[in-house]
């Protein structure tokens, strides 16, 4: 039995990864944004071992998500999934003024990833759509682009890769993998995505607990448990390390080392 924690789980994949490792009998801790979120979230999966409460989108929140956390022990896996999608029609701000894809989709599994006490595995939610990603941290703010929501949530999810590929590089005895969970119906997907739904939360729960050797491993990209193309940008270790110092100036969190 492992014990796992799961961003953005008050419903889409985030919960369906949850019921899934439940079933299996792993203990999960659920988040929500908000204490109606976290009943929800905690009507969906009863067995859950805590719901932690906190909005992604304010670096305070981030925090108090961190604190919620260490408070439970350590776990054994964290699955950064809490995510916004390619549609937003504008550029907005969150309460800290950052631009809120980036916010929640990048800096929020960064500063978790910074304070949580680091399990021994960890897995980042990418998208196929990172390929399209630009591979520079020249304007992550979109302040001097015009704004365009699909760049935005592609270039936030080649972040996600390259946060992972970062902390498997920096952090060796933690695995750290990303993973892309096909184009499915969920409330981000929308209700004509292609691909099968019931397999978009296996991966994630597969790299989480599963003795497996192919689960066993850091570094690496997958798509429905297999090794998969990965935009080589994300394995740039210059790269790496200036989105990890732009977040950890954002946030004025370094990442630790390894503990
Ligand atoms: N669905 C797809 O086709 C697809 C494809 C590729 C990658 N992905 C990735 O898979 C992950 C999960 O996506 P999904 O399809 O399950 O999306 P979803 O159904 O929209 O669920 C997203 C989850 O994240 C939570 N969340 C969003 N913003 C938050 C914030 N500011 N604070 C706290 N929680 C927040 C949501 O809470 P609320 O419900 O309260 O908003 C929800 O629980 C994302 O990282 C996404 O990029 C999805």
């Amino acid at each position: 039995m492992a014990r796992i924690f799961v961003t953005g789980s008050s419903e889409g994949l985030g919960l369906m990864a949850a019921q899934l490792l439940a079933r299996e009998g792993h203990q999960v801790t659920l988040h929500a944004r908000n204490d109606a979120r976290s009943s929800d979230a905690r009507r969906s999966l009863p067995p859950a071992e805590a719901v932690v409460v906190g909005d992604l989108s304010s670096i305070a929140e981030m925090r108090r998500v961190a604190e919620q956390v260490n408070a439970l022990d350590r776990f054994n896996a964290v699955i950064h999934n809490a995510g916004v999608g390619y549609r937003e029609p504008h550029r907005s701000e969150t309460v800290d003024g950052l631009e809120h894809v980036f916010a929640i989709n990048v800096l929020a599994p960064y500063l978790l990833t910074a304070l949580v006490t680091p399990p021994e595995r960890l897995v980042y939610l990418s998208s196929g759509m990172h390929t399209g990603g630009n591979a520079s941290v020249d304007d992550p703010q979109w302040t001097t682009r015009r704004w365009n929501g699909a760049q935005a949530y592609a270039d936030s999810k080649l972040f996600d890769v390259v946060l992972a590929f970062a902390i498997a590089r920096l952090w060796p005895r933690v695995l750290s993998n990303a993973l892309e969970p096909g184009w499915v119906s969920t409330k981000m997907g929308g209700p004509s995505a292609p691909d099968d739904l019931s397999l978009a939360p296996v991966t994630q729960a597969w790299l989480a607990v599963s003795h497996d050797p192919a689960a066993r491993v850091t570094g690496q990209y997958f798509y429905h448990q297999k090794l998969h193309h990965v935009d080589p940008a994300a394995r740039r270790t210059d790269l790496q390390d200036k989105l990890l110092s732009y977040c950890a100036r954002l946030t004025s969190t370094p990442l630790p080392n390894e503990r």
